[in-house]
C-alpha cells in the first residue's frame, strides 16, 4: 500500500517538471567544447549515439537547455553529463528528483517501474551505502535554476554516500574555485567558461538488482587560461569505494591523456573526450 501511494505521490510532482529531449547532441552542442560532444567510436560519433542502448538527452528545464547527458539504459547510469562553468560556486537548493519519460516505450504504464532507467524507489532503503550522485554537480551551476535542473535521475549514480560527501564532494568545491579564477572566454575574456564533463564506469554491483553501481567516476574540464593563453585540461578520477575506514582519501589528479588512457581500457576503443584534445587554434581576427 505504502508502495503505491508513493510511487503516485512521486508521478504526480515529477512529470510535470520535465521537459528533456532525447535527441542527438545538436540541439545542445554549446555545453561541449567547441561544439563537439566526446568520440567513443561504437556508442557515440557526431553527437549522435551508434547504439540503441545509449541515449543522447539535451537536458531541458524551464523552456531552456541546460546540460547533455548520454545515457546507458543497459546499466540504467549515465555515461557522463556535459555542462558549462560560467560562473563561482552558488548556494545548491534540493529538490524533487525528476525521471526522464522519454527514455521509455509509449506502453509503459504509470506506477510500473521505469525499464530504462533508475527510479526513486531503487535508491530507497538500500544497505550498500549508495545514495545519489550527481555527475553535473549543483554546486558547478550557474544560477538557481541550472542548480534544480540538476536534480534529474538521469543526472545521478549510485555512488558510496561517504565517498560522495567526502572526497568527491572536496574536489568538487576546489575545482570550482579552481575554474572561477583561471577559466575564461577565450571571446570575452571578462566571463568565466568552462566546458566540464563528468562520468562514471559501470561496475559489478547492482542496487535493487537493477542499477549499476559504478566502479568508478571521473571528470575532466576545458578550458581558455587568460593569464597563460593557453587551452588548459585537467583531470580526476577515484573508485567508488566507502571512505569511512579510509584515511583521508584524495582523488587522483591526472591528465586528459591519462584519463582517456583509463577509459580507453573500459570502452575497449580509443575515445576523444574534447575536441582536438582541448587545444583549439584562437582565431585573431585582422579587420
Ligand atoms: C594559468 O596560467 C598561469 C600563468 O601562466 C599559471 O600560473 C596558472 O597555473 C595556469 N592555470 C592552470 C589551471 O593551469
Ligand atoms: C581531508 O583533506 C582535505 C584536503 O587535504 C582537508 O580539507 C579536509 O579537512 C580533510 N578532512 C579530514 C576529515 O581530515
Amino acid at each position: 500500500m505504502m508502495f503505491v501511494l508513493s510511487t503516485a505521490v512521486f508521478f504526480i510532482l515529477a512529470f510535470p517538471a520535465i521537459n528533456s529531449e532525447v535527441v542527438d547532441f545538436s540541439k545542445c552542442s554549446e555545453f561541449f567544447f567547441n561544439g563537439q560532444s566526446p568520440v567513443i567510436p561504437g556508442i557515440l560519433v557526431n553527437s549522435n549515439s551508434q547504439n540503441n542502448n545509449y541515449q543522447t538527452i539535451c537536458q531541458k528545464y524551464d523552456g531552456r537547455y541546460r546540460f547533455a547527458t548520454l545515457y546507458d539504459t543497459t546499466h540504467r547510469i549515465p555515461v557522463f553529463s556535459a555542462y558549462k562553468v560560467t560562473a563561482d560556486v552558488r548556494n545548491s537548493e534540493t529538490t524533487v528528483w525528476m525521471e526522464e519519460p522519454q527514455l521509455e516505450l509509449p506502453s509503459d504504464e504509470m506506477g510500473m517501474p521505469y525499464e530504462n532507467q533508475a527510479t526513486d524507489e531503487d535508491y530507497i532503503d538500500n544497505n550498500l551505502d549508495v545514495n545519489r550522485g550527481h555527475l553535473f554537480p549543483s554546486c558547478h551551476s550557474g544560477d538557481e535554476v541550472i542548480s534544480r535542473s540538476t536534480y534529474t535521475l538521469t543526472n545521478t549514480v549510485p555512488q558510496k554516500e561517504s565517498f560522495n560527501s567526502g572526497s568527491w564532494n572536496r574536489m568538487e568545491m576546489e575545482t570550482i574555485m579552481l575554474m572561477a579564477e583561471n577559466c575564461h572566454d577565450s571571446e570575452d575574456q571578462n566571463k568565466v567558461l568552462a566546458h566540464v564533463l563528468t562520468g562514471a564506469v559501470p561496475g559489478k554491483n547492482k542496487l535493487n538488482e537493477r542499477v549499476n553501481i559504478p566502479s568508478f567516476m571521473w571528470m575532466t574540464f576545458c578550458c581558455y587560461n587568460s593569464s597563460s593563453e593557453s587551452w588548459i585540461s585537467q583531470a580526476y578520477w577515484a573508485p567508488n569505494q566507502d571512505e569511512n575506514k579510509a584515511d583521508n582519501v584524495t582523488i587522483n589528479e591526472i591528465s586528459l591523456q591519462e584519463l582517456q588512457i583509463l577509459l580507453n581500457k573500459e570502452w575497449v576503443n580509443v575515445v576523444q573526450l574534447f575536441y582536438s584534445n582541448c587545444n583549439k587554434k584562437v582565431i585573431f581576427h585582422w579587420y
